[in-house]
């Protein structure tokens, strides 16, 4: 597998999310994305490249057909498809962004992380909050400063607010967590609405929310 850099630089892209029952070549692409993120830019994530390098197969497919996920990416405008036609000599890591939006059922099988924002955690108790979490934002170091962070986590955010609630309707919450020392990704986060929330963990990490 190459992790080559994409070496496309747009300034016109498309945001789409991967359908469920998501093809080889769509996992394909995911996974060299992701892999590239953290390999790229290790200290912005939770998880690493050496753990997610040794993901079998199996455990790709799981990830993005996941009924509890969505993942978004964006592409340049001047491919229509997120497949490329075989024959076609660009590199495999064309998507130029990515981003995942962890839907309520996920979150509620993950044990909160302390130290947990002491709101949210009322307003979940009280149950009249339905909490999506947004993980696995990335931007291809050559599309940076596009704009496509900022479409990327428009996309996600429109995504959740056009989700059918599954317990009645209930005030949807986006979360996530950033390192407080990532200025770009803060500002990005704080540009789109969300507001820092709860103390800072020992590894630096803040939670920020978005609809609360
Ligand atoms: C953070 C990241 C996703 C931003 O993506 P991007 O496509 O370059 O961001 P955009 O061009 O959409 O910029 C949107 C806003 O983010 C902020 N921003 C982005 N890059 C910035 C930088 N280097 N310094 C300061 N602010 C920055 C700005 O507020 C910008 O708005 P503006 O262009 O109106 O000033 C990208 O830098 C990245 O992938 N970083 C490494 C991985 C990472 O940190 N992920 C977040 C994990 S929580």
């Amino acid at each position: 597998m190459s992790l080559n850099p994409m070496h496309i630089v747009a300034s016109n892209f498309n945001i789409s999310d991967l359908p469920q029952n998501a093809s080889q070549e769509q996992i394909t692409n995911y996974k060299l994305i992701r892999l590239s993120s953290l390999y790229t830019n290790p200290e912005a994530f939770g998880s690493t490249f050496a753990r997610e390098s040794l993901f079998t197969p199996e455990t790709w497919f799981d990830r993005v057909n996941g009924q509890a996920r969505r993942i978004i990416f964006a592409i340049p405008a001047h491919i229509q498809h997120e497949i490329l036609p075989s024959g076609c000599n660009l590199p495999n890591t064309f998507w130029m962004g990515t981003v995942c939006v962890l839907w309520p059922e996920m979150i509620k099988a993950i044990p909160p992380v302390d130290p947990y924002p002491l709101e949210l955690a009322r307003r979940e108790e009280k149950g009249d909050v339905d909490v999506y979490m947004i993980v696995g934002m990335w931007v291809h170091p050559d599309s940076r400063r596009l704009g496509v962070g900022k479409a990327l986590i428009h996309y996600a955010i429109q995504n959740v607010l056009a989700a059918e609630s599954a317990g009645g309707e209930k005030q949807k919450v986006i979360t996530l967590k950033v390192h407080e020392g990532n200025k770009a990704a803060t500002a990005l986060y704080q540009g789109v609405g969300f507001v820092s929330m709860g103390p800072v963990d020992g590894s630096g990490g803040k939670w920020m929310v978005y609809g609360l």
